[in-house]
């Protein structure tokens, strides 16, 4: 199946005001937040459970900051993203690659190598999510998963049709539709929005466990 044959969304949904190449656009770093720091700490809280002590964790479209919780240890913390500075500047990397999504979805690591998947506020920048999600879920070991965190600010230009048009409940479908067609299980939302700040709508899938 093609990858924007999203059963009920025409492939202008994945379509973008910009659609210039996004190296163009991530060319100069950006050394800021992109969410509320209430929100920020919703979602570290979150990742203290998420995310197991000692375990191999690939950050999705990351930048300098991973919001990963500083007091825990992982074995492995891997970056994919679009910009070298802001990559170089996140202390919690072991490892990055710069690797534009959009033009190759395949990820760059093998066959289930990581236990855990993050990508926080950007999926609405993804024209191609099922064929990314399909390779998340082949990097992933039996029984890893993946957060896919949301909220409500986005780059106007960049973000895909979808984003702009459907309401946050009908968003969070989508992307829970993006997991399950990727091959994900037990697809679940979660609402971790802090009060009085930007909205932590979380969506987790995971692949399914080997049975012995
Ligand atoms: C709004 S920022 C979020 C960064 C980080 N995840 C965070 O929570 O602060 C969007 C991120 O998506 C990444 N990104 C955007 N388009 C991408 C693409 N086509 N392929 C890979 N990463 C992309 C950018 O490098 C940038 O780091």
């Amino acid at each position: 199946m093609c990858e924007n044959d999203i059963p009920n969304l025409p492939p202008t949904m994945f379509r973008r005001v910009d659609e210039s190449a996004d190296s163009e656009f991530y060319a100069e770093p950006r050394f800021v937040a992109h969410i509320d720091q209430a929100t920020i700490d919703a979602l570290t809280d979150f990742y203290r459970t998420f995310l197991p002590k000692g375990s191999d964790v690939l950050d999705l479209m990351s930048s300098w900051i991973s919001h990963l919780p500083v007091e825990v240890d992982y074995e492995r913390v891997s970056g994919l993203g679009m910009n070298r500075e802001e990559l170089q500047g996140n202390p919690r990397l072991d490892d990055f690659v710069v690797h534009d999504l959009n033009v190759e979805p395949n990820l760059p690591y093998a066959e289930h190598s990581f236990d855990r998947a993050t990508l926080a506020v950007s999926i609405q920048y993804l024209i191609r999510p099922v064929e990314v999600m399909t390779s998340v879920h082949k990097v992933l070991r039996p029984g890893g998963r993946i957060c896919i965190a949301m909220s409500h600010r986005l780059f106007p230009t960049k973000a895909i049709v979808a984003f702009q048009r459907l309401g946050p409940e009908e968003r969070v479908q989508l992307v829970a539709r993006y997991l399950a067609m990727g091959g994900f299980t037990d697809v679940q939302f979660l609402d971790r929005s802090p009060p009085a700040a930007d909205p932590l709508w979380l969506v987790v899938g995971t692949v399914r466990p080997v049975v012995t």
